[in-house]
């Protein structure tokens, strides 16, 4: 079976006591995950140590990051590379979040850089894609999400997208409360699926996970999840809270 994931994005949030505590409540559920399941926590980078340490010996739990420069090393103030995340072992990387592709100007271009920085590292990137919302009201958001998966990732041999997961998350559906219904979210997953067997067969795109993103919560969680081509979650708001990304842990297939 694909690899079926929740993974919270915790996004810039939470002081360090916070995101301790955060983690306490969190595993004190016990999540039973099996051997395909995967519960990974992108928190701030300057958090993964703490994570780290609060997620020692838990299997099938891991710590991500948000983003890294596509560089090694170098002159490049204030950022963080691939190889670096990886000597503290971090291995997945969220890659082309649409908040980065807005507020920082990332574009498909260095986006595939990204990806293949993470991969060059050995590590995961969790490639995200999604269309605003005049592009879903124009119903035009298949070619779009299209579009983007070829600038950043038809450049990748087979067996480097078996590596890649994937995270769908239309824009209009993130922090805004409003989710695509599990019928949206499978017909694209379903089109996503088509677009990567196009390219490179039906078995290597049926080895891609695809998660879905946008106010994924417990309530809503299963329903989506339940979806043949869904593989799990890309969570923010509702991953600061223990209770909701317990449940939604749980809610993975
Ligand atoms: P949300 O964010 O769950 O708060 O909508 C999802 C994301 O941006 O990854």
């Amino acid at each position: 079976m694909r690899k079926q994931i929740a993974a919270a994005n915790w996004k810039m949030n939470l002081s360090v006591s916070e995101a301790a505590t955060l983690f306490d409540q969190l595993l004190v559920t016990e999540h039973n995950l099996s051997a395909h399941q995967e519960a990974i926590f992108a928190v701030p980078a300057i958090y993964i140590p703490l994570a780290t340490q609060k997620l020692t010996g838990k299997n099938n739990y891991y710590v991500a990051a948000q983003n890294c420069y596509p560089k090694s090393n170098g002159a490049y103030t204030g950022e963080i590379s691939a190889p670096m995340f990886a000597s503290v072992g971090v291995k997945h990387i969220v890659i082309g979040h649409s908040e980065r592709r807005e507020y920082f100007g990332e574009s498909d271009g260095f986006l595939a850089e990204k990806t293949d920085a993470v991969l060059a590292a050995g590590s995961i990137p969790i490639f995200c894609c999604g269309e605003p919302l005049d592009i879903r009201e124009a119903g035009t958001q298949n070619s779009f999400v299209e579009t983007q998966l070829k600038n950043s990732l038809f450049h990748l041999s087979a067996e480097e997208i078996t590596k890649v997961v994937i995270a769908y998350e239309p824009i209009w559906a993130i922090g805004t409360g409003k989710t695509a219904s599990s019928f949206q979210a499978q017909e694209i997953h379903a089109y996503i699926r088509s677009v990567f067997a196009d390219k490179y067969g039906q078995a290597i795109a049926d080895q891609i996970s695809i998660l879905y993103g946008g106010s994924v919560k417990a309530s809503n969680a299963k329903e989506i999840f339940s979806q043949p081509d869904v593989d799990g979650g890309l969570v923010g708001g509702a991953s600061l809270i223990a209770t909701e990304f317990s449940a939604i842990i749980n809610a993975l297939k």
